[in-house]
């Protein structure tokens, strides 16, 4: 099937196109490679058509002519909670607007279906655990609204005109490509402060816990998506927390040698323990995260090891 990832040179969206193509779908890909965003030609897998193009420009129009997907796994976005914050007008332009010219070219040209990339930052801060599809979303940032009213938009074109989605709700993606340098992702942050011997800061105590699902299990899920779960929404993460502690030391044993640790306090909306019960996606998806903390955490060192040029 032909399909077209949006966001495809990101981090999650090239092991989308890489699982994709694996796979042996066709696969097409528009990305502005933003440069505050994850996009790096060197993420895009030879075998898609790339096109270097913003999702909001009308030139859009052409690559659906000319392409003709059937399905998109829509991963393009801003995604930093801060610049949404500084500067939401970029955010709501990029997630939203972006979106509405998608979803306007999808019904022009005949697209089955879209497979969103939504979060668990439109649930804000959750008490209750396990956090499921049912749980009420608060977004507590601009990010998160936006991820939020996305979903709306796509039960609405759903209604309106007929065109399908599955939404899929992801917890803390972690994994090879993630960037290193960026404000979330501690496993990639970790893994290069560690490996360049560089202090680490943990906030808190180290024991708050979130949810961390490896970027494989991620790309297989939206592969799950694209005939099935017409309709539905999917929280996609591990199903259970783990601490920054744990995340530390787990790095530390792979990597083989501890650097200095900072303490720093509690950041505001941090919360102590998230995780997700993910037994809709595995019911009706057949999905769940196969790897598990200690693989992922191997094989996300090994890559930053490589990366880093560290023997
Ligand atoms: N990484 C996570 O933990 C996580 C968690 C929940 C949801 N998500 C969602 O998954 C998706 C991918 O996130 P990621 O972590 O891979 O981020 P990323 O920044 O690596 O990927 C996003 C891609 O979108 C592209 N992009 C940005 N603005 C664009 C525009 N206007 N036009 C075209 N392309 C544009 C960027 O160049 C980048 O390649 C996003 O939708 C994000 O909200 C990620």
């Amino acid at each position: 099937m032909k399909v077209l990832v949006t966001g495809g040179a990101g981090f999650v969206g090239s092991h989308v196109v890489d699982a994709l193509i694996e796979a042996g779908h066709h696969v097409v890909i528009v990305d502005n490679l933003w440069e505050h965003g994850g996009g790096k030609m060197e993420n895009v897998n030879p075998k898609a058509s790339f096109y270097k193009m913003d999702i909001r420009d009308v030139a859009l129009q052409n690559v659906f002519e000319e392409e003709q997907p059937e399905v998109i796994c829509h991963l393009a976005a801003q995604h930093s909670v801060k610049i949404s914050t500084d500067d939401p007008a970029h955010d709501a332009s990029v997630n939203i607007l972006g979106l509405i010219n998608l979803l306007q070219n999808a019904t022009r040209f005949g697209v089955r279906k879209v497979v969103f990339s939504s979060s668990g930052a439109t649930y804000g801060t959750v008490e209750e655990m396990p956090v499921d599809e049912s749980t009420t979303q608060h977004p507590e940032s601009p990010y998160g609204t936006t991820k939020m009213a996305s979903e709306y938009y796509l039960r609405f074109w759903k209604n309106m005109y007929g065109l399908d989605f599955t939404i899929l709700r992801y917890g803390n993606v972690y994994g090879p490509r993630q960037d290193p340098l960026g404000e979330a992702g501690v496993i990639a942050i970790f893994s290069r402060q560690i490996l360049l011997n560089e202090p680490v800061r943990i906030d808190w105590d180290g024991e708050q816990q979130k949810d961390y699902v490896y970027v494989r299990d991620v790309a297989r899920a939206n592969l799950s998506a694209l005939d099935a779960g017409g309709g539905e929404t999917y929280c996609i993460a591990c199903g259970k927390g783990t601490s920054v502690n744990t995340l530390y030391r787990g790095l530390v044993k792979e990597i083989g040698h501890e650097v200095e640790i900072r303490r720093a306090p509690k950041r505001p909306g941090d919360i102590y323990l998230t995780y997700f019960d993910c037994s809709k996606a595995c019911d009706e998806l057949g999905w769940q995260a196969e790897v598990g903390l200690e693989e992922g955490l191997r094989l996300t060192a090994n890559y930053f090891r490589e990366n880093l040029g560290i023997a």
